[in-house]
C-alpha cells in the first residue's frame, strides 16, 4: 500500500460557485484541509503563507492572475507541487498557451478537467498526478465543513464529529435541527468539518447542489457583466485586455503608443480642441477610439510592419475614424448588413455611411495627412464579405493596414457591446476565423491570432 500524505489541497477560480462545488467534491473524498484562492496572485500568498500545499487545482480564466501564471510560478518555485488545470477549454487548446509549457510533457496522462466535470473525473485526476495517496475519509462517510453544512443541510440529514483515527460520534440526528449549543461549542474546539454518513449524503448533496446552482446563475449574470469592458481607468483598460488574452508586454506597449499619440494631440490644439467635442468620456465613440487603439498596435506588432511609423498611422486613425460622427448609436453600427442599419432612417443611414469620408475630410483640413491614415479612415467601415461602407470593398481589395484596423475596430466593437465571457470570446474567435482568415486579411488575423494567444 502506498504512503498516506497529510497537507493541504489549493483550490483556485475565480468564480465562488464553482470553487464551493470543487471544494464540496473534494472534501467529501480527503481528509486534508482545503484552501481557496481566487487568482494566480491570491494562490501564490497562499502557496508562500502556507508551506503544506499539496496539490494546486486551478481554473485558467481569472482576472488578477490565470492559471498559466500560476503554472509558470509554480514550475520556478515549487515544482515538486503537482498541478492540475480545471478549464472550459479542451487540451488541444490550452496545450499550445506558452505558459502552460511542460504542463502536458506527461504521455501517459493529462492534467486537464474539462469543465463541465463530474465529481469521479475530478477525483480521479488528482489521484493520478499526486505521486502519493490523500488521506482518505473513513470509510462509509462523507466529510463536510461546518459552514457549508449550515448553509446547506435543508434536508436535515445527520451528523457525526471525528473524535479518533476511525472513531465517529453522532452529534445530529436526521431530521433534527443542529442546536446553537452545539455549533458554539464546535466552533471553541476549533472543529471545522462534520461526516454524514455515506446513505444520507446523496440527499444532501442534491439539496446543496440546487442551491449552489442556483447562485451560480445569478452569479454568472453578474460575472458577465464584470467582464464587460470598463474604461475608466487604465487599470480596468488592461485588465480587460489581459482577460480576453493580450499580453502584458503587448499590453505595456500599447500603453505607451496611446501615450505617446494623446500627447502629440494634446500639443495641437486644432486637433485637440476638435477631438475634445466627440471624444467625451464614457462615451462608446471614446471607449471604440481607445481601444482600437491598444488592439490595432497589439495585432500590428504581430506583424511586419511593427514599426513606430505603423503604430503613430494606426493610433491617429483610431482617434480621428468617427469624428465626424456625433452619434453613438451610429458609430455602433459596422458594417451594411447589421440589424441596426436596416431599422435606421434613410437619412442615418446616409449619414453612416458617408462618415468615413466626412471624417476624412475633417482630418485632412487638419493637416497633411500620410496615404495610410486616409485609406484607413476611408476604409475602416469596408469588410471582407463586401458587405462594408462607403464603397463595399472585398477581402481582396482592402489594404492591408486597414485590414490590420479593421480587425482591431470590429473586435473592439465586440468587446464594448458584449457582455463577455469564455463562450462569447470564443464565439468571436470562431466568426473570425469565418470572415477574416483569408486575402488580405490572412496576415493581420493571424497576427491577431497570436496577439491574443489563440
Ligand atoms: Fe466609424
Amino acid at each position: 500500500m502506498s504512503e498516506e500524505i497529510e497537507g493541504r489541497i489549493l483550490i483556485v477560480d475565480d468564480n465562488e460557485s464553482n470553487l464551493e462545488i470543487m471544494a464540496m467534491y473534494i472534501e467529501s473524498e480527503f481528509d486534508n484541509d482545503t484552501l481557496l484562492g481566487s487568482s494566480a496572485v491570491d494562490a501564490i500568498e497562499l502557496i508562500k503563507e502556507n508551506s503544506n500545499i499539496i496539490i494546486v487545482i486551478s481554473d485558467y480564466y481569472m482576472p488578477g492572475g490565470d492559471g498559466g501564471m500560476l503554472y509558470t510560478w509554480l514550475k520556478e518555485n515549487k515544482p515538486d507541487v503537482p498541478f492540475l488545470l480545471v478549464c472550459g477549454e479542451n487540451q488541444d487548446t490550452v496545450e499550445k498557451l506558452p505558459e502552460l509549457q511542460g504542463l502536458f510533457s506527461r504521455g501517459d496522462f493529462s492534467p486537464l478537467v474539462s469543465k463541465p466535470f463530474k465529481k469521479e473525473e475530478l477525483i480521479e485526476k488528482m489521484k493520478m498526478v499526486m505521486s502519493k495517496e490523500l488521506t482518505k475519509v473513513i470509510e462509509g462517510y462523507k466529510r463536510i465543513s461546518i459552514d457549508r453544512f449550515l448553509t446547506f443541510n435543508k434536508c436535515f440529514v445527520g451528523a457525526h464529529l471525528k473524535v479518533g483515527p476511525k472513531k465517529m460520534l453522532k452529534v445530529v440526528n436526521k431530521d433534527d435541527e443542529i442546536s446553537e449549543e452545539l455549533i458554539y461549542n464546535i466552533v471553541v474546539k476549533g472543529v471545522k468539518y462534520l461526516y454524514i454518513e455515506e446513505e444520507e449524503y446523496e440527499a444532501f448533496m442534491g439539496s446543496a447542489m440546487e442551491e449552489v446552482m442556483e447562485k451560480l446563475a445569478c452569479r454568472d449574470a453578474e460575472e458577465s457583466e464584470k467582464v464587460r469592458l470598463q474604461m475608466n481607468s487604465v487599470e480596468s483598460i488592461h485588465e480587460g485586455l489581459r482577460y480576453v488574452g493580450m499580453g502584458q508586454k503587448a499590453i505595456e506597449l500599447a500603453q505607451g503608443v496611446v501615450d505617446s499619440t494623446l500627447n502629440t494631440i494634446k500639443s495641437n490644439k486644432k486637433i485637440s480642441t476638435i477631438l475634445k467635442s466627440i471624444l467625451k468620456k464614457d462615451n462608446y465613440i471614446y471607449e471604440l477610439s481607445l481601444l482600437t487603439c491598444y488592439i490595432s498596435t497589439a495585432i500590428a506588432n504581430e506583424t511586419e510592419w511593427a514599426t513606430t511609423e505603423t503604430y503613430k498611422k494606426l493610433s491617429y486613425a483610431s482617434l480621428m475614424q468617427d469624428v465626424s460622427l456625433k452619434s453613438n448609436d451610429l458609430a455602433k453600427i459596422c458594417k451594411k448588413s447589421d440589424i441596426g442599419f436596416k431599422k435606421l432612417s434613410s437619412e442615418d443611414q446616409k449619414t453612416v455611411i458617408s462618415h468615413p469620408v466626412k471624417s476624412l475630410e475633417i482630418v485632412e483640413k487638419l493637416g497633411e495627412v500620410s496615404s495610410d491614415v486616409r485609406n484607413i479612415i476611408w476604409e475602416h467601415h469596408e469588410r471582407p464579405r463586401g458587405d462594408g461602407f462607403p464603397r463595399g470593398l472585398d477581402r481582396k481589395s482592402i489594404g492591408t493596414l486597414s485590414c490590420i484596423f479593421i480587425l482591431a475596430h470590429e473586435f473592439s466593437h465586440r468587446l464594448l457591446t458584449e457582455s463577455i465571457n469564455h463562450e462569447t470570446l470564443e464565439n468571436i474567435h470562431n466568426e473570425f476565423e469565418r470572415n477574416y482568415s483569408g486575402g488580405n486579411f490572412k496576415k493581420p488575423y493571424d497576427a491577431l491570432r497570436k496577439a491574443f494567444q489563440r
